[in-house]
């Protein structure tokens, strides 16, 4: 398992290309040309993070929305994807996710327009989303140059957090501040950055800070260098992971790109694998030129990292 592995997979297909594809598999999310219009398109699902489902539901949705944000778009419509075990019933927690989704999609002037349940032991929501892009502007992953800054909009730690509370070392009640976190939207860090000349662009989900950092870099004539200590991390996340509290994500992600990250020789584990730590509705990475960094002011942000000639690599100072 690794950063972008179905979208490795459908890349390897040798699907026909389209000329009406402009960004395919291997992005956060599709564009897609259509009568002069560029749609964006993308599918995003989750099993609960959080025991109570409105939470859950805004959670879910401002993960799925994330991917538009990423490319530098605006979400319009989102259609409910759904595994739940009284799909044919519905039931109150059913409901109040879905409210939740609402609280969200309301806020945004995105319009539920449907959605597909299926059976499911487990439960998973999610939205396919629609939109379309802010200006001419498109955030890709990839695009930044020598020189620019790596930035994050929001702390990591999510995963420990979420993990932590599975455990019952923590209550719902006391980890009101990782929600507040996921329930951030990252609209507004995506307008900045197109007005602030971003040259490129992604969210922190599942594969972890360094993992979707990588993919901004992976084969490129460029390195990435983290600075380590200025990686903003939430509350209590250390003290968790010295209860052994760290998602099995983590150590996968961390696994996977061993051979692809120089550490500073005096990072400790429970570092790394912070920095591999899987996110939920994780902040935006946002590839900067210096000059452009100034329009982020007022606006939850830190500078984490550089970007300099080399060959595709990470290295975490
Ligand atoms: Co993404
Ligand atoms: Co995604
Ligand atoms: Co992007």
């Amino acid at each position: 398992m690794g950063p972008g592995d179905l979208e490795d997979l459908l890349s390897s297909l040798g699907i026909p290309r389209n000329e009406s594809v402009i960004v395919g598999p291997g992005d956060d999310a599709a564009i897609f040309e259509i009568q002069g219009l560029r749609l964006i398109q993308t599918i995003d699902f989750i099993t609960p993070v959080v025991n109570d489902p409105f939470s859950f539901g805004a959670i879910s949705a401002c993960n799925s929305l994330s991917d538009v944000y990423a490319m530098g778009g605006k979400p319009l419509s989102a259609m409910a994807v759904v595994g739940f075990s009284s799909c044919d019933y519905g039931t109150e927690v059913l409901k109040l996710t879905l409210k939740g989704a609402l609280s969200i999609l309301e806020r945004t002037g995105v319009s539920l327009v449907g959605g597909h349940c299926i059976d499911d032991r487990e439960m998973k929501f999610g939205l396919s989303v629609t939109g379309i892009l802010n200006s001419q502007k498109i955030l890709t992953t990839k695009g930044a140059v020598e020189g620019d800054l790596l930035m994050i909009t929001k702390p990591v730690g999510v995963g420990v957090i979420t993990t932590a509370l599975k455990g019952g070392k923590i209550d719902e009640d006391d980890i009101g501040y990782a929600k507040r976190w996921m329930m951030t939207l990252n609209e507004e860090a995506s307008l900045r950055a197109i007005n602030g000349g971003a040259r490129a662009c992604t969210d922190v989900t599942g594969f972890g800070l360094l993992g979707h950092a990588y993919n901004m870099i992976k084969d490129s004539g460029l390195d990435m260098v983290i600075f380590n200590d200025s990686v903003p991390v939430m509350d209590h996340v250390f003290e968790f992971m010295d209860m052994g509290m760290v998602a099995a994500g983590a150590y996968n992600n961390l696994s996977y790109l061993q051979d692809k990250v120089q550490f500073r020789s005096s990072l400790s584990m429970e570092q790394k694998l912070l920095l591999t730590d899987p996110q939920t509705s994780g902040g935006l990475l946002i590839a900067m030129p210096e000059v452009g960094l100034k329009i982020f002011q007022g606006l939850s942000h830190w500078v984490i990292g550089r970007f300099q000639k080399g060959t595709g690599r990470i290295i975490v100072e």
